[in-house]
């Protein structure tokens, strides 16, 4: 079964050809971070704008690279939720009308769902149940993971997500949007020793998160650093160092915790923020020492983009699931409502 997804929910136009016997053959991304940088954020109409101009011609892309015309699709998959309420209905009338147009079925996918599989897409892939961390520029959460579709709720954050903090640390030290890699760029000249940032909420019990008085004591730092409201650029690296040095052992511990309550020994991690390459070594070390193991995507898949949703679009629709004739997406949308598939209709994970 060949399935075309489309991904349009926030500033990146990914689209994906997923074959759930042959696995990925093809894939292209559009990010639209240059139209958004000048602005310090995402624009949402700027962004249905740029998915209306990219997302056919990337389509056309994929599938002349893939060598496969309009007649190999078996279905086809897009992003109906969370995300921007306009971003997200380029993606759904397009995926629609191709589907009808080229008489298959289309099924929207929930976007925190694509992260979660994306790890799937890899040769060495977890196997059921695991606990995931999703860590994106919206979320932070962690999940039990039964099988697609069988999602509980472990944790999640109170106020801002993980790539949000960042983001906003990233405006704080005067660095570009999306801020996360930017972060980690200066963090690696940064002196681990010089500050102590807070570690958020790990002496108490529980699986939640808050990031906002990491944010507070970010900013407190930066202003006690300036000079003439200039700050030397050893400071910046020093502060970058410390504050994902905080970010990273919050969710290390979170993520030991969770393992340990739900009695498993496998971590899956998506999300943008899993791209990160601190956060991947400590989570990594840490898990080790319990014999556990953490999977993550290629950091490409980790942040968003077309494969993960032909990915998980192909396991449902695999598994019969189709929409109706209506164009539904779903600015909010827990995971936790999401039917469940038979584990025995998943295919691509031999
Ligand atoms: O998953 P994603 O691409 O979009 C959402 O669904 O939100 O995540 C984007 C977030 C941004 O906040 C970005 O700053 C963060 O992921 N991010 C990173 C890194 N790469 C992306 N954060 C920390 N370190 C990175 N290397
Ligand atoms: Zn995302």
């Amino acid at each position: 079964m060949l399935i075309l997804g489309l991904e349009t929910s926030c500033d990146e136009t990914g689209v994906a050809l997923y074959d759930t016997g042959r696995g990925l053959l093809g894939h292209a991304l559009f990010s639209q971070v240059d139209i958004h940088v000048e602005y310090g954020g995402v624009v949402p109409e700027l962004a249905s704008r740029d998915h209306v101009r990219k997302t056919l011609p990337l389509v056309e892309q994929v599938m002349a690279e893939a060598g496969c015309t309009a007649a190999d699709i078996d279905g086809v998959a897009y992003t109906a939720g969370p995300g921007l309420v306009g971003a997200l209905m380029v993606g759904a009338t397009l995926a629609r009308a191709l589907a009808w147009g080229w008489g298959v079925p289309a099924l929207g996918v929930h976007h925190m769902e694509g992260h979660l599989l994306a790890p799937m897409l890899e040769d060495e892939h977890p196997e059921f149940p695991f606990v995931a961390l999703l860590v994106s520029g919206g979320h932070t959460q962690l999940v039990r993971v039964d099988g697609i579709g069988q999602y509980r709720m472990l944790g999640e954050s109170l106020d801002d997500a993980a790539g949000e903090a960042f983001d906003k640390a990233a405006k704080m030290l005067g660095l570009p949007y999306p801020g996360g890699p930017h972060i980690a760029r200066l963090a690696e000249q940064g002196n681990p020793q010089r500050f102590d940032f807070p570690r958020p909420m790990v002496n108490r019990p529980g699986l939640d998160f808050s990031f906002s008085g990491l944010k507070t004591y970010t900013l407190n730092t930066v202003e006690e650093c300036r000079v003439n409201g200039e700050l030397a650029q050893q400071d910046r690296c020093d502060i970058a160092r410390a504050f994902e040095d905080a970010v990273v052992a919050t969710l290390v511990v979170k993520c030991r915790r969770a393992l340990r309550q739900e009695g498993l020994k496998t971590l899956v991690m998506a999300g943008g923020v899993s791209a990160n390459a601190n956060l991947r070594a400590e989570l990594k070390r840490a898990l080790a020492k319990e014999r556990a193991q953490v999977f993550y995507p290629a950091p490409m898949f980790c942040t968003d983009n077309g494969a993960m949703i032909a990915y998980a679009g192909a396991q449902r629709l695999l598994a019969g699931q189709v929409d109706g004739d209506e164009v539904p997406v779903r600015p909010r949308w827990p995971m936790e409502e999401l039917p469940p598939i038979d584990d025995g209709a998943m295919a691509g994970r031999a």
